[in-house]
């Protein structure tokens, strides 16, 4: 009969399989919500040959209810550094006359445009994906940086008129077309960000060994990492566990490194960068099947802690 998979014990692994039915169909759901590109980039992503995706295009970017918003990051700094606050003592990042790197900032700069309108004296990233002619363009500036800008005179002041904004931009922000492993920063940096790059890098050891190398003691981070599939299923981890990890990325290609927190953690830790590591989202309650791959080294809260803030120090 269609679906009937028997377990090595005899019984009828029904919940399996319809668990699996419902997270091919969530998954085609969202398929079906991109365009042609997006689902090109995304393909290519999954394919363990291939790994980049063909370059973002300006319409595409700007019509992502994603990439279109800059305040966007305005937003996630606002929520990480109140999730912070309530677990640690913290003091808000000031940007003010600081040297700013992030990992892997994405497209159209990540929190460059929001360090450098704050008063930053550098910002510099590593993104593979970056193409300095897309965010040099008119479509970026017209539609992205302009109303990025008001936003963020709404929200800060008038610290720059636009064409200051767009000069400032010019001169103080560097972003390299490479691994951040391998890009050459002018260290050390006095703040470095990363919003859901750490969970996407292969191999991380080697990017936090570069953090190790750019950072002092003084210097204040802040990294949001993000255990979920990245699929918008009904549950976060749909299809993660169950299978060891090995065999899901040599399936999907390179796309998410399946680190848990306690591995990010340790990394951290084995640089000798002191963290604090706060779970920012829980979601216990997985009804799927977890691997004993997963069961023999993970507890609960590793297995089932989608998003973390790695910070420190206070300030
Ligand atoms: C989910 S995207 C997030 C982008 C951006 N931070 C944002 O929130 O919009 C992950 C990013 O990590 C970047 N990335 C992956 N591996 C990297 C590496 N080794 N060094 C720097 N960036 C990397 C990817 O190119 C991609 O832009």
């Amino acid at each position: 009969m269609i679906g009937r998979w028997r377990r090595a014990n005899g019984d009828i692994a029904w919940p399996a399989f319809s668990l699996l039915i419902r997270a091919s169909m969530s998954r085609l759901a969202y398929l079906l919500t991109l365009t042609p590109l997006e689902s090109l980039r995304l393909l290519r992503r999954r394919l363990p040959v291939l790994r980049r995706g063909p370059d973002w295009t300006a319409v595409e970017l700007l019509s992502s209810a994603k990439h279109g918003r800059g305040i966007r990051f305005v937003e996630l700094l606002l929520r990480q550094e109140a999730i912070v606050r309530r677990q640690v003592p913290w003091t808000n990042l000031d940007f003010e006359n600081r040297r700013v790197v992030e990992i892997g900032c994405g497209p159209l700069a990540g929190f460059g445009p929001l360090a450098i309108f704050r008063g930053a004296a550098s910002f510099e990233s590593a993104e593979p994906e970056w193409n300095a002619q897309l965010f040099a363009g008119e479509a970026v500036a017209d539609r992205y940086l302009r109303i990025l800008h008001a936003d963020l005179v709404a929200l800060y002041g008038p610290h720059m008129t636009f064409p200051e904004f767009s000069q400032a931009l010019d001169e103080r922000m560097t972003i390299h077309r490479m691994s951040f492993d391998q890009a050459p920063f002018n260290v050390p940096a006095d703040i470095v960000l990363s919003q859901s790059c750490l969970e996407h890098v292969f191999p991380l050891a080697a990017t936090v060994e570069r953090l190790a190398r750019i950072q002092t003691s003084e210097t204040r981070f802040l990294h949001l990492v993000d255990f979920g599939n990245h699929y918008p299923t009904v549950h976060p981890f749909e299809g993660l566990y169950d299978q060891p990890p090995a065999e899901y990325i040599a399936r999907r290609g390179q796309a998410i490194n399946m680190l848990r927190k306690p591995d990010v953690a340790q990394l951290f830790a084995a640089q000798g960068i002191a963290a604090h590591v706060i779970s920012a989202r829980i979601v216990p309650g997985y009804p799927g099947p977890i691997h004993t791959w997963w069961r023999e080294r993970y507890d609960d809260d590793a297995l089932f802690t989608q998003l973390i803030l790695i910070a420190g120090p206070k300030g």
